[in-house]
Protein backbone atom coordinates (compact mmCIF):
# COMPACT_ATOMS: atom_id res chain seq x y z
CA UNK A 1 0.00 0.00 0.00
CA UNK A 2 2.86 2.23 1.00
CA UNK A 3 4.73 1.46 -1.76
CA UNK A 4 1.78 2.30 -4.06
CA UNK A 5 1.35 5.21 -2.46
CA UNK A 6 4.43 6.27 -3.53
CA UNK A 7 4.67 5.34 -7.09
CA UNK A 8 1.65 7.58 -7.21
CA UNK A 9 3.00 10.75 -5.78
CA UNK A 10 6.21 10.11 -8.12
CA UNK A 11 4.08 9.94 -11.20
CA UNK A 12 1.78 12.90 -10.43
CA UNK A 13 5.46 14.72 -9.92
CA UNK A 14 6.23 14.08 -13.68
CA UNK A 15 2.88 15.16 -14.36
CA UNK A 16 3.43 18.53 -12.58
CA UNK A 17 6.79 19.05 -14.91
CA UNK A 18 5.36 18.20 -17.99
CA UNK A 19 2.64 21.03 -16.98
CA UNK A 20 5.17 23.14 -16.21
CA UNK A 21 7.19 23.01 -19.21
CA UNK A 22 3.83 23.12 -21.13
CA UNK A 23 2.98 25.70 -19.72
CA UNK A 24 6.61 27.82 -20.01
CA UNK A 25 5.87 26.82 -23.58
CA UNK A 26 2.80 28.49 -24.10
CA UNK A 27 4.02 32.04 -22.04
CA UNK A 28 7.05 32.18 -24.28
CA UNK A 29 5.20 31.57 -27.14
CA UNK A 30 3.08 34.57 -26.12
CA UNK A 31 5.74 36.52 -25.33
CA UNK A 32 8.23 36.06 -27.35
CA UNK A 33 7.38 34.30 -30.82
CA UNK A 34 4.25 35.62 -31.65
CA UNK A 35 5.27 39.01 -31.07
CA UNK A 36 7.71 38.68 -33.71
CA UNK A 37 5.41 36.60 -35.88
CA UNK A 38 3.32 39.72 -36.05
CA UNK A 39 5.65 41.55 -37.96
CA UNK A 40 7.37 41.14 -41.39
CA UNK A 41 10.52 42.77 -42.16
CA UNK A 42 11.08 45.10 -44.73
CA UNK A 43 13.85 47.00 -46.37
CA UNK A 44 14.49 50.55 -47.89
CA UNK A 45 14.34 50.49 -51.33
CA UNK A 46 17.69 51.91 -51.31
CA UNK A 47 19.85 52.27 -48.70
CA UNK A 48 20.53 56.01 -47.56
CA UNK A 49 23.63 56.60 -45.77
CA UNK A 50 23.65 59.54 -43.57
CA UNK A 51 27.02 59.31 -42.22
CA UNK A 52 28.80 59.41 -45.60
CA UNK A 53 30.67 63.03 -45.31
CA UNK A 54 29.09 63.93 -48.69
CA UNK A 55 25.55 63.33 -47.52
CA UNK A 56 26.05 65.82 -44.91
CA UNK A 57 24.98 68.43 -47.05
CA UNK A 58 25.11 72.35 -44.55
CA UNK A 59 23.04 69.93 -42.00
CA UNK A 60 19.95 67.88 -41.89
CA UNK A 61 17.90 71.31 -42.83
CA UNK A 62 19.65 70.73 -46.15
CA UNK A 63 17.09 67.86 -47.19
CA UNK A 64 14.31 68.08 -43.76
CA UNK A 65 13.35 72.24 -44.62
CA UNK A 66 10.57 73.40 -42.91
CA UNK A 67 8.71 75.89 -45.77
CA UNK A 68 7.78 79.76 -45.16
CA UNK A 69 4.82 78.89 -43.19
CA UNK A 70 6.41 76.46 -40.49
CA UNK A 71 5.41 73.37 -42.60
CA UNK A 72 7.68 70.55 -42.70
CA UNK A 73 9.07 69.26 -45.95
CA UNK A 74 10.04 65.82 -44.38
CA UNK A 75 11.71 63.21 -46.81
CA UNK A 76 13.92 64.98 -49.77
CA UNK A 77 12.31 64.18 -53.22
CA UNK A 78 14.19 62.21 -55.88
CA UNK A 79 15.10 65.88 -57.08
CA UNK A 80 17.87 66.17 -54.35
CA UNK A 81 19.61 62.52 -55.03
CA UNK A 82 20.50 64.23 -58.98
CA UNK A 83 21.92 66.86 -57.84
CA UNK A 84 25.03 64.66 -57.31
CA UNK A 85 23.87 61.07 -58.86
CA UNK A 86 22.87 61.70 -62.41
CA UNK A 87 24.87 59.22 -63.20
CA UNK A 88 26.73 56.20 -60.72
CA UNK A 89 29.52 57.69 -58.90
CA UNK A 90 30.55 54.27 -57.09
CA UNK A 91 30.20 50.41 -57.84
CA UNK A 92 27.24 50.22 -55.12
CA UNK A 93 24.66 48.01 -56.31
CA UNK A 94 22.32 50.27 -54.23
CA UNK A 95 23.13 53.48 -55.99
CA UNK A 96 23.15 52.12 -59.54
CA UNK A 97 19.21 51.39 -58.46
CA UNK A 98 19.07 54.70 -57.49
CA UNK A 99 20.29 55.64 -60.81
CA UNK A 100 18.73 53.18 -63.37
CA UNK A 101 15.35 52.49 -61.19
CA UNK A 102 14.45 56.10 -60.00
CA UNK A 103 16.66 59.15 -61.20
CA UNK A 104 16.30 57.67 -64.91
CA UNK A 105 13.05 57.05 -64.72
CA UNK A 106 12.05 60.26 -62.89
CA UNK A 107 10.21 57.73 -60.16
CA UNK A 108 9.99 58.94 -56.35
CA UNK A 109 11.26 56.42 -54.01
CA UNK A 110 8.60 54.73 -51.81
CA UNK A 111 11.06 55.31 -48.69
CA UNK A 112 9.68 53.42 -45.48
CA UNK A 113 9.03 55.81 -42.45
CA UNK A 114 9.99 54.75 -38.98
CA UNK A 115 7.90 57.32 -37.64
CA UNK A 116 4.58 57.39 -39.09
CA UNK A 117 1.62 57.55 -36.96
CA UNK A 118 -1.97 55.77 -37.60
CA UNK A 119 -4.01 58.01 -39.59
CA UNK A 120 -6.24 58.78 -36.52
CA UNK A 121 -3.28 61.11 -35.21
CA UNK A 122 -2.37 64.73 -35.87
CA UNK A 123 1.16 65.68 -35.23
CA UNK A 124 3.22 68.32 -36.69
CA UNK A 125 6.30 68.92 -36.54
CA UNK A 126 6.31 73.51 -36.52
CA UNK A 127 4.67 73.46 -32.34
CA UNK A 128 8.17 71.04 -31.47
CA UNK A 129 10.74 73.19 -33.63
CA UNK A 130 9.33 76.11 -32.44
CA UNK A 131 10.61 75.33 -29.12
CA UNK A 132 13.53 74.11 -29.71
CA UNK A 133 13.53 70.78 -29.47
CA UNK A 134 16.52 68.29 -31.22
CA UNK A 135 15.61 65.80 -33.42
CA UNK A 136 16.67 62.88 -31.74
CA UNK A 137 14.26 63.64 -28.42
CA UNK A 138 11.62 61.89 -31.32
CA UNK A 139 14.08 60.10 -33.25
CA UNK A 140 16.43 57.05 -33.52
CA UNK A 141 19.89 59.83 -33.69
CA UNK A 142 20.24 58.78 -37.44
CA UNK A 143 23.32 60.76 -38.19
CA UNK A 144 25.75 57.96 -37.47
CA UNK A 145 23.68 55.71 -39.40
CA UNK A 146 25.60 54.14 -42.67
CA UNK A 147 22.24 51.78 -43.15
CA UNK A 148 19.14 52.41 -42.33
CA UNK A 149 17.50 49.87 -40.01
CA UNK A 150 15.41 47.01 -41.03
CA UNK A 151 11.65 48.82 -40.96
CA UNK A 152 9.63 45.93 -39.20
CA UNK A 153 5.75 46.37 -40.05
CA UNK A 154 2.56 45.08 -38.11
CA UNK A 155 0.71 42.52 -40.42
CA UNK A 156 -2.64 43.54 -38.80
CA UNK A 157 -2.60 47.36 -39.03
CA UNK A 158 0.37 47.90 -41.61
CA UNK A 159 1.73 50.61 -39.24
CA UNK A 160 5.47 50.79 -38.23
CA UNK A 161 6.95 49.00 -35.24
CA UNK A 162 8.81 52.21 -33.93
CA UNK A 163 6.32 54.56 -33.91
CA UNK A 164 6.13 56.75 -30.93
CA UNK A 165 3.69 55.81 -28.74
CA UNK A 166 0.63 57.55 -26.79
CA UNK A 167 2.29 57.57 -23.57
CA UNK A 168 5.71 59.18 -24.71
CA UNK A 169 3.76 62.30 -26.33
CA UNK A 170 1.53 62.86 -23.55
CA UNK A 171 4.47 62.43 -20.58
CA UNK A 172 6.56 64.82 -22.49
CA UNK A 173 3.49 67.07 -23.06
CA UNK A 174 2.38 66.50 -18.92
CA UNK A 175 6.34 67.90 -17.96
CA UNK A 176 6.55 70.88 -20.74
CA UNK A 177 2.98 72.09 -19.59
CA UNK A 178 1.17 71.04 -23.74
CA UNK A 179 -2.15 70.56 -23.80
CA UNK A 180 -2.87 66.80 -23.36
CA UNK A 181 -6.70 66.76 -24.85
CA UNK A 182 -7.68 64.21 -27.11
CA UNK A 183 -8.27 66.51 -29.64
CA UNK A 184 -5.08 68.44 -29.91
CA UNK A 185 -3.85 64.75 -31.14
CA UNK A 186 -6.85 63.07 -32.65
CA UNK A 187 -8.89 65.14 -34.98
C1 LIG B 1 21.34 64.50 -48.30
C2 LIG B 1 20.02 64.49 -47.70
C3 LIG B 1 19.85 64.26 -46.21
C4 LIG B 1 20.45 64.94 -45.16
C5 LIG B 1 21.50 66.05 -45.22
C6 LIG B 1 19.84 64.41 -43.93
N1 LIG B 1 18.91 63.47 -44.26
FE1 LIG B 1 17.67 62.50 -42.94
N2 LIG B 1 16.87 61.37 -44.46
C7 LIG B 1 17.23 61.50 -45.80
C8 LIG B 1 16.60 60.42 -46.55
C9 LIG B 1 16.75 60.17 -48.04
C10 LIG B 1 15.84 59.67 -45.63
C11 LIG B 1 15.00 58.41 -45.91
C12 LIG B 1 15.84 57.16 -45.79
C13 LIG B 1 16.20 56.82 -44.37
O1 LIG B 1 15.30 56.57 -43.57
O2 LIG B 1 17.41 56.82 -44.06
C14 LIG B 1 16.03 60.30 -44.32
C15 LIG B 1 15.43 59.89 -43.14
C16 LIG B 1 15.57 60.53 -41.92
C17 LIG B 1 14.88 60.15 -40.70
C18 LIG B 1 14.00 58.94 -40.54
C19 LIG B 1 12.50 59.15 -40.43
C20 LIG B 1 11.85 57.83 -40.11
O3 LIG B 1 11.08 57.81 -39.15
O4 LIG B 1 12.07 56.81 -40.78
C21 LIG B 1 15.30 60.99 -39.71
C22 LIG B 1 14.89 60.99 -38.25
C23 LIG B 1 16.25 61.90 -40.31
N3 LIG B 1 16.39 61.59 -41.65
C24 LIG B 1 16.92 62.87 -39.61
C25 LIG B 1 18.01 63.58 -40.12
C26 LIG B 1 18.91 64.40 -39.31
C27 LIG B 1 18.77 64.58 -37.80
C28 LIG B 1 19.84 64.93 -40.14
C29 LIG B 1 21.05 65.80 -39.77
C30 LIG B 1 21.98 65.16 -38.84
C31 LIG B 1 19.52 64.46 -41.49
N4 LIG B 1 18.44 63.63 -41.43
C32 LIG B 1 20.19 64.82 -42.65
C33 LIG B 1 18.06 62.47 -46.34
C34 LIG B 1 18.87 63.33 -45.62
C1 LIG C 1 25.93 66.61 -52.38
C2 LIG C 1 26.01 65.45 -53.24
C3 LIG C 1 25.14 64.25 -52.92
C4 LIG C 1 23.76 64.21 -52.73
C5 LIG C 1 22.77 65.36 -52.72
C6 LIG C 1 23.42 62.82 -52.56
N1 LIG C 1 24.55 62.03 -52.62
FE1 LIG C 1 24.65 60.01 -52.45
N2 LIG C 1 26.67 60.07 -52.61
C7 LIG C 1 27.41 61.19 -52.92
C8 LIG C 1 28.80 60.81 -53.13
C9 LIG C 1 29.94 61.75 -53.51
C10 LIG C 1 28.86 59.40 -52.94
C11 LIG C 1 30.04 58.46 -53.08
C12 LIG C 1 31.25 58.80 -52.31
C13 LIG C 1 31.24 58.24 -50.97
O1 LIG C 1 31.12 57.03 -50.84
O2 LIG C 1 31.38 59.05 -50.03
C14 LIG C 1 27.49 58.96 -52.61
C15 LIG C 1 27.15 57.66 -52.39
C16 LIG C 1 25.85 57.19 -52.40
C17 LIG C 1 25.47 55.80 -52.40
C18 LIG C 1 26.42 54.61 -52.43
C19 LIG C 1 27.01 54.33 -51.07
C20 LIG C 1 26.12 53.40 -50.30
O3 LIG C 1 25.83 53.73 -49.14
O4 LIG C 1 25.67 52.39 -50.84
C21 LIG C 1 24.08 55.74 -52.38
C22 LIG C 1 23.20 54.51 -52.42
C23 LIG C 1 23.61 57.12 -52.36
N3 LIG C 1 24.70 57.96 -52.36
C24 LIG C 1 22.26 57.48 -52.32
C25 LIG C 1 21.82 58.81 -52.29
C26 LIG C 1 20.41 59.19 -52.21
C27 LIG C 1 19.24 58.22 -52.14
C28 LIG C 1 20.36 60.55 -52.26
C29 LIG C 1 19.13 61.43 -52.22
C30 LIG C 1 18.32 61.35 -51.00
C31 LIG C 1 21.75 61.02 -52.32
N4 LIG C 1 22.59 59.95 -52.34
C32 LIG C 1 22.11 62.36 -52.36
C33 LIG C 1 26.93 62.48 -53.02
C34 LIG C 1 25.62 62.87 -52.85
C1 LIG D 1 8.26 66.09 -30.89
C2 LIG D 1 8.73 64.97 -31.63
C3 LIG D 1 9.51 65.15 -32.93
C4 LIG D 1 10.59 66.00 -33.16
C5 LIG D 1 11.25 66.94 -32.18
C6 LIG D 1 10.97 65.78 -34.54
N1 LIG D 1 10.16 64.84 -35.13
FE1 LIG D 1 10.26 64.14 -37.02
N2 LIG D 1 8.53 63.09 -36.78
C7 LIG D 1 7.86 62.96 -35.58
C8 LIG D 1 6.62 62.21 -35.79
C9 LIG D 1 5.59 61.84 -34.73
C10 LIG D 1 6.60 61.88 -37.17
C11 LIG D 1 5.49 61.13 -37.93
C12 LIG D 1 4.48 62.14 -38.43
C13 LIG D 1 3.33 61.51 -39.18
O1 LIG D 1 2.87 60.42 -38.86
O2 LIG D 1 2.87 62.16 -40.12
C14 LIG D 1 7.82 62.43 -37.76
C15 LIG D 1 8.18 62.32 -39.11
C16 LIG D 1 9.45 62.67 -39.59
C17 LIG D 1 9.96 62.34 -40.91
C18 LIG D 1 9.21 61.49 -41.90
C19 LIG D 1 8.83 62.15 -43.15
C20 LIG D 1 7.67 63.12 -43.16
O3 LIG D 1 7.11 63.25 -44.23
O4 LIG D 1 7.31 63.77 -42.15
C21 LIG D 1 11.23 62.88 -41.02
C22 LIG D 1 12.18 62.81 -42.19
C23 LIG D 1 11.49 63.55 -39.77
N3 LIG D 1 10.40 63.41 -38.92
C24 LIG D 1 12.66 64.23 -39.49
C25 LIG D 1 12.84 65.06 -38.38
C26 LIG D 1 13.98 65.97 -38.23
C27 LIG D 1 15.11 66.15 -39.23
C28 LIG D 1 13.81 66.58 -37.01
C29 LIG D 1 14.68 67.67 -36.39
C30 LIG D 1 14.77 68.89 -37.19
C31 LIG D 1 12.57 66.06 -36.42
N4 LIG D 1 12.01 65.15 -37.29
C32 LIG D 1 12.04 66.41 -35.18
C33 LIG D 1 8.26 63.48 -34.36
C34 LIG D 1 9.25 64.43 -34.17
C1 LIG E 1 9.86 66.01 -26.14
C2 LIG E 1 8.56 66.62 -25.87
C3 LIG E 1 7.37 66.34 -26.77
C4 LIG E 1 7.04 65.15 -27.38
C5 LIG E 1 7.79 63.81 -27.30
C6 LIG E 1 5.82 65.39 -28.11
N1 LIG E 1 5.43 66.69 -27.97
FE1 LIG E 1 3.82 67.57 -28.87
N2 LIG E 1 4.30 69.34 -28.05
C7 LIG E 1 5.30 69.53 -27.12
C8 LIG E 1 5.23 70.93 -26.63
C9 LIG E 1 6.14 71.56 -25.58
C10 LIG E 1 4.16 71.54 -27.32
C11 LIG E 1 3.61 72.94 -27.12
C12 LIG E 1 4.14 73.88 -28.16
C13 LIG E 1 3.54 75.26 -27.93
O1 LIG E 1 2.34 75.36 -27.64
O2 LIG E 1 4.31 76.20 -28.01
C14 LIG E 1 3.61 70.52 -28.20
C15 LIG E 1 2.54 70.74 -29.08
C16 LIG E 1 1.91 69.77 -29.83
C17 LIG E 1 0.80 69.99 -30.72
C18 LIG E 1 0.16 71.35 -31.03
C19 LIG E 1 -0.76 71.73 -29.93
C20 LIG E 1 -1.56 72.98 -30.31
O3 LIG E 1 -1.95 73.67 -29.38
O4 LIG E 1 -1.78 73.22 -31.49
C21 LIG E 1 0.43 68.77 -31.22
C22 LIG E 1 -0.71 68.47 -32.19
C23 LIG E 1 1.32 67.79 -30.65
N3 LIG E 1 2.21 68.43 -29.83
C24 LIG E 1 1.26 66.42 -30.93
C25 LIG E 1 2.20 65.50 -30.48
C26 LIG E 1 2.15 64.08 -30.77
C27 LIG E 1 1.07 63.39 -31.59
C28 LIG E 1 3.26 63.53 -30.21
C29 LIG E 1 3.71 62.08 -30.22
C30 LIG E 1 3.75 61.44 -31.51
C31 LIG E 1 3.98 64.60 -29.54
N4 LIG E 1 3.30 65.79 -29.72
C32 LIG E 1 5.16 64.41 -28.85
C33 LIG E 1 6.23 68.62 -26.70
C34 LIG E 1 6.32 67.30 -27.13
C1 LIG F 1 -0.10 64.11 -27.12
C2 LIG F 1 -0.81 63.34 -28.11
C3 LIG F 1 -2.00 62.49 -27.71
C4 LIG F 1 -3.03 62.82 -26.86
C5 LIG F 1 -3.20 64.09 -26.04
C6 LIG F 1 -3.95 61.70 -26.90
N1 LIG F 1 -3.50 60.73 -27.75
FE1 LIG F 1 -4.41 58.96 -28.19
N2 LIG F 1 -2.86 58.41 -29.40
C7 LIG F 1 -1.76 59.21 -29.63
C8 LIG F 1 -0.85 58.47 -30.50
C9 LIG F 1 0.50 58.96 -31.01
C10 LIG F 1 -1.48 57.23 -30.79
C11 LIG F 1 -0.95 56.11 -31.71
C12 LIG F 1 0.19 55.35 -31.11
C13 LIG F 1 -0.28 54.40 -30.08
O1 LIG F 1 -1.11 53.54 -30.40
O2 LIG F 1 0.16 54.50 -28.92
C14 LIG F 1 -2.74 57.22 -30.08
C15 LIG F 1 -3.66 56.18 -30.10
C16 LIG F 1 -4.90 56.21 -29.47
C17 LIG F 1 -5.91 55.16 -29.57
C18 LIG F 1 -5.76 53.89 -30.34
C19 LIG F 1 -5.63 52.70 -29.45
C20 LIG F 1 -4.27 52.49 -28.91
O3 LIG F 1 -4.06 52.67 -27.68
O4 LIG F 1 -3.39 52.14 -29.70
C21 LIG F 1 -6.98 55.58 -28.84
C22 LIG F 1 -8.29 54.82 -28.63
C23 LIG F 1 -6.66 56.88 -28.28
N3 LIG F 1 -5.40 57.23 -28.69
C24 LIG F 1 -7.52 57.63 -27.48
C25 LIG F 1 -7.18 58.81 -26.85
C26 LIG F 1 -8.03 59.53 -25.90
C27 LIG F 1 -9.43 59.08 -25.47
C28 LIG F 1 -7.37 60.65 -25.52
C29 LIG F 1 -7.77 61.71 -24.49
C30 LIG F 1 -7.99 61.19 -23.16
C31 LIG F 1 -6.08 60.65 -26.23
N4 LIG F 1 -6.03 59.52 -27.02
C32 LIG F 1 -5.14 61.65 -26.16
C33 LIG F 1 -1.50 60.47 -29.16
C34 LIG F 1 -2.29 61.16 -28.26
Amino acid sequence: MKENDRASSGRSGWGFLFFLAGFAGALAFGWLVFPELLYSEKSQPVNFSHALPDHQGSGCEDCHAFREDGSFTGIPRVAKCMECHESPLTESPDEKRLVEEYIQKEKEIPWLVHAYQPDNVHFAHAPHKARGMECTQCHRDVSKETKTPVFRENRLTGYSRSTMKMDQCEKCHAEQGASNNCEICHK
